[in-house]
């Protein structure tokens, strides 16, 4: 299986790229995991990576490809990989498809993992990560269990925050996931790769939900909707209408999930959104829309429901005429 999982910082890729592993025995490939590591190690790669990683921007492509193209060609890579946190624009990507193509091992997925702003807001905050298996906790969500150690050292987990994970640099990382990456999303539905799923709820509910899409066909590029115009803030992909969530009905027709009405914000919630700057960060979204001379998103007109009587009326007129037909 070669997949890439899609979606902004928090959305949880690394989290399921681990399950996947220990699922299905392939490895994760992340370009920031390998961009730290090199970071960590005070190379002359990871130098010159540091400052755009601190800052919330993209390194260099040309560092990250030839990074890939290596790690790519390891062995225990043959069998298949997971992408994680790549490719992040539109030339990796086209670098992506060319590289695949020479090994003659195209893609056979790519999953978007959608989730609501306030949400990316409350993990990213909350994210630790084990300095020595690499593993992925959340404070809030999924804290290592009592007495849990690390399967590295034997000793507890010693967790540290990615200093990326700053009020500044994930404002600025959601922006560029919103100007770069998310054009990726249009790229691989055109080439009928992509899959979407909610990424809100528990680590399970996702990685159910992941595993339904890896083993359902991608619906087919033409009867997916148009690539809709750019947001004017951040706000999650399904609110803004660019990214359909969809599953595939009983008769094998698209059904988008109803929204669900929003629910009153946790204290927890609150507290983190506003640790990680949200507001600042929709603010400063929609300030550079404005600048840019965005129109405001437009209202969505919703059709008011029948009565209950009058749609069960319907419901049976329906009937009765698919059975009249069927009669003759
Ligand atoms: P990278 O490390 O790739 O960061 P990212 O894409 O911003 O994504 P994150 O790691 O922040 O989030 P994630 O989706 O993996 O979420 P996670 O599973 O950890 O990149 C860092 C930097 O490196 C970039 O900014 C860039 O500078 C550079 N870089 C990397 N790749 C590059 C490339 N290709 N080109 C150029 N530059 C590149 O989950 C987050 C938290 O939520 C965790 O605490 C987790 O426990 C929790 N969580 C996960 N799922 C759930 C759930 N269902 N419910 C509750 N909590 C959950």
């Amino acid at each position: 299986m070669r997949i890439i999982l899609l979606g902004p910082p928090g959305s949880g890729k690394g989290t399921q790229s681990q399950r996947l592993v220990e699922r299905v025995g392939i490895p994760q490939i992340s370009t920031g995991d390998l961009l730290r590591a090199a970071v960590a190690k005070g190379s002359a790669l990871g130098l010159r990576a540091k400052a755009a990683m601190d800052a919330g921007g993209l390194v260099d492509d040309e560092i990250v490809l030839d990074m890939i193209r290596e790690r790519l060609a390891e062995p225990d890579a043959q069998p298949g990989f997971i992408l994680d946190g790549f490719p992040r624009n539109l030339a990796q990507a086209r670098a992506l498809d060319g590289m695949l193509k020479d090994l003659g091992k195209p893609l056979d997925a790519v999953v978007l993992m959608d989730v609501d702003y306030g949400e990316l807001a409350r993990r990213i905050s909350g994210r630790r990560t084990c300095q020595d298996c690499g593993r992925v906790f959340n404070v809030f969500t999924s804290p290592p269990a009592e007495g849990e150690t690390c399967p590295k050292t034997g000793a507890p987990h010693r967790l540290f925050q990615r200093s990326d994970d700053n009020e500044n640099a994930v404002a600025e990382r959601l922006r560029v996931y919103d100007e770069k990456t998310r054009p990726l999303v249009d790229f691989y539905r055109r080439q009928g790769l992509l899959r979407a799923i909610q990424a809100a709820g528990t680590v399970d509910d996702v990685a159910s939900r992941l595993r339904v899409a890896l083993e359902t066909s991608p619906p087919p590029a033409s009867v997916t909707p148009p690539p809709s115009p750019p947001r004017a803030a951040h706000r999650s992909p399904t609110k803004a209408g660019a990214v359909p969530v969809a599953r595939r009905g009983a008769a094998g027709r698209e059904v988008v999930p109803k929204r669900k009405s929003p629910k009153r914000k946790s204290v927890n919630r609150a507290k983190s959104e506003r640790a990680i700057g949200a507001k600042a960060v929709r603010a400063r979204g929609a300030k550079a829309a404005r600048a840019k001379g965005a129109k405001p998103a437009p209202t969505r007109r919703v059709k008011a429901a029948p009565p209950r009587g009058v749609k069960a009326a319907r419901a049976k007129g329906a009937k009765r005429a698919r059975t009249k037909r069927g009669a003759r």
